[in-house]
């Protein structure tokens, strides 16, 4: 391994108020696979361009992953990062569905410790704000064939986030039914976290913001009637049950995305008492019951978005509020329950935390 420092670092604890994806920190981690060396060639120094060969395949066949994970700020003044190892393992999946090396989890591990270590100053303790950590792994070879490349780099850059949707992190969005586009298909690649899952999506976004909105509902590709995601995040309702609230989520038909946040979510909801439950929600059921009043709440997760609820949702025929359009209690109560464990104010569930 080789470490050198960057000769420029910034200011501790800078910026105060950035937003999602601008105030990069110092360092970056790189580690290189070829079949004869492996993996090798790990580096930790100062994040920097890389030199690309016009021919890299990764830039035309898109042989690109990425995860997104986040160290917090602990009430102790430590920092501590949120479950990588799930990261660890869901970026190995992804290597698998497309032809890449799978990056072993004492590696991903050990990048994740040695740049939040390096760069955990510029972290204030404003509660607001994380070290969000982007792993990267894309095909390096020079080489315009159809076939996987030989050769691979994997990257760790991070940054200071703030909230995703600006600078109320807990205001609600307005989304618009996606009737247009569709973002994952049976046997495609929305179960895993590929580059080529996200650029396409753009489209839709635009006409969201064109309708008004902030995010598009993604729907199924084949019936084009149940409810799949939220732009890159996954989604959660509450319904009214017999006895009380219940939290309910897209179930894993294999053309969602795992979410980390959504995994946690139904855990932290168990926790505290609503029945949780996986399963299939049409457009249609979300629109009647909540109109009816069934469906309280909706709201969606994600590492950049962590609980955000959802206020009003517009369809090609008209429009309808969730709630009264301002986030509910059970929404509230499990985004706080999120950030309080990220943070080391309630016990974590074992293994949720990894001090650094
Ligand atoms: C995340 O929530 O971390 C994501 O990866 C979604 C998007 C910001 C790319």
């Amino acid at each position: 391994m080789t470490l050198e420092l960057t000769p420029t670092p910034l200011p501790t604890q800078a910026p105060t108020r950035p937003g999602h994806g601008d105030a990069f920190t110092d360092h970056m981690v790189t580690l290189a696979w070829n079949p004869v060396d492996g993996w090798h060639d790990r580096r930790v120094g100062p994040l920097t361009a890389l030199p690309l060969h016009p021919a890299t395949i990764g830039l035309h066949y898109a042989q690109v992953i990425f995860e997104g994970l986040k160290a917090h700020r602990q009430v102790d003044g430590s920092v501590a990062v949120f479950r990588p190892d799930r990261n660890a393992t869901r970026f190995r999946a992804s290597a698998r569905r497309l032809e890449m090396p799978e990056l072993p989890e004492e590696l991903f591990l050990a990048a994740v410790d040695d740049l939040v270590g390096l760069d955990q100053h510029l972290l204030s303790d404003d509660p607001d704000l994380s070290i969000y950590l982007r792993p990267l792994m894309f095909a390096t070879e020079p080489n315009l064939m159809l076939r996987p490349s030989g050769e691979y780099l994997f990257l760790l850059m991070a940054f200071v986030a703030g909230g995703f949707f600006g600078t109320d992190p807990f205001a609600p969005v307005s989304v618009l039914v996606g009737r247009t586009h569709t973002r994952a298909v049976p046997g495609g690649t929305g179960d895993v976290k590929c580059a080529a899952n996200y650029g396409p999506s753009f489209v839709a976004q635009r006409l969201a913001r064109e309708a008004g909105c902030q995010q598009v509902v993604w729907l199924d590709a084949l019936e084009r009637r149940w409810i799949e995601e939220m732009g890159g995040m996954n989604m959660f309702f509450v319904r009214q049950g017999a006895s009380g609230p219940e939290v309910v989520t897209p179930a894993l038909t294999g053309t969602l995305l795992p979410g980390v946040t959504r995994d946690s979510l139904l855990t932290l909801a168990a926790g505290l008492g609503y029945p949780v439950s996986e399963e299939r929600v049409s457009v249609d059921q979300w629109r009647e019951e909540s109109l009816s009043g069934r469906i309280t709440e909706t709201f969606a997760c994600g590492t950049a978005a962590v609980v955000t609820p959802v206020g009003r949702v517009h369809d090609t025929d008209g429009h309808w509020l969730i709630g009264n359009g301002t986030p509910g209690p059970v929404t509230t109560a499990l985004r706080k329950a999120l950030v309080d464990v990220q943070h080391g104010r309630t016990p974590a569930p074992e293994g949720w935390l990894r001090p650094i």
